[in-house]
């Protein structure tokens, strides 16, 4: 009994303080705020607009965003510029090797986003989806039932975790990271606070830039998530109403047998 008992409480104190235990990838993970979270939450769209100007300015130079149509960046629930201003930013910012000139020209909104330029820097179009914030307590992965998968999250704190750390392996340099598996990343810090000018005056510390690229990469990889929200709360009404009446139902058709005595 004793022993059961002991056994309960250290399971129910594993689940309680999960999220000091959960260590998963080596490094320290908070859970951020997002407006996306939650049944009803939505994209920020100045939040969207701050990242895409990071990624533009920074990532980009790096970083690939090739599943990602360049149009999508006036769809209602993502950034929500005009037509006219991603017109304007595919021609000011990318290029596409177009087949029927032989030749590059500047890129449209038919077009996606480039590919990576840096052979070892990663796509970042499902980066968002790919990476797990939160994954304790003890590898378990519960925590993510409260918190969520913390893919955002974990962006964040890749790019405010580096200590400033470096070491020569095999002729490439590594750089130190808190969150980054393993502990060291062949990415060199990018972000140090006031790398970009934002066009609404929002603070542009490193931990406010980190949050506003995360969101940014979030809606990414799941431009669809309000749609996806909406349309599951939607079928949770229906199915409760549904559940509702075929009780209902259930007890009119049995109503007649019940309480009645049978001869048997
Ligand atoms: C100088 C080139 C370069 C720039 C600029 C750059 N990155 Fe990277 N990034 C890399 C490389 C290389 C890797 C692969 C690191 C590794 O696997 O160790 C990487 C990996 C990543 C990863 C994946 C980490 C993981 O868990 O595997 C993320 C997320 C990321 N970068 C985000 C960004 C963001 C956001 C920016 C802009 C703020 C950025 N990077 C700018 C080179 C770059």
């Amino acid at each position: 009994m004793i022993k059961k008992l002991t056994t309960s409480a250290i399971l129910a104190l594993a689940l309680t303080t999960g999220g000091a235990l959960a260590s998963g990838d080596g490094g320290a993970i908070h859970d951020e705020a997002f407006s996306f979270e939650g049944p009803f939450g939505t994209y920020d769209q100045n939040q969207l607009q701050r990242g895409l100007k990071i990624y533009t300015e920074i990532c980009s130079s790096c970083h690939g965003l090739k599943y990602v149509p360049l149009r999508t960046l006036s769809d209602d629930g993502g950034p929500n510029f005009s037509a006219d201003q991603v017109r304007a930013y595919a021609a000011e910012n990318f290029e596409v090797f177009d087949a029927e000139l032989d030749d590059y020209r500047p890129s449209t909104p038919v077009d996606h986003f480039p590919v990576s330029n840096d052979p070892n820097a990663p796509d970042l179009s499902l980066m968002a989806k790919a990476r797990a914030g939160f994954h304790g307590p003890a590898g378990t992965g519960i925590n993510q039932l409260v918190r969520g998968i913390g893919g955002a999250e974990y962006i964040a704190a890749f790019l405010t975790g580096f200590t400033g750390e470096e070491k020569e392996v095999a002729g490439s340099v590594l750089y130190e990271n808190t969150a980054f598996a393993g502990g060291w990343t062949a990415m060199p810090p990018q972000l140090w606070g006031e790398d970009v000018e934002f066009d609404d005056g929002h603070a542009n510390d490193i931990h406010h830039e980190a949050v506003d690229m995360a969101a940014f990469l979030m809606w990414a990889a799941e431009p669809k998530m309000m749609e996806r929200q909406h349309a599951g709360f939607v079928a949770v009404l229906l199915l409760t109403l549904l559940t509702a009446l075929l009780y209902l139902t259930n007890k009119k058709l049995w109503a007649p047998h019940k309480g009645k005595k049978t001869d048997l």
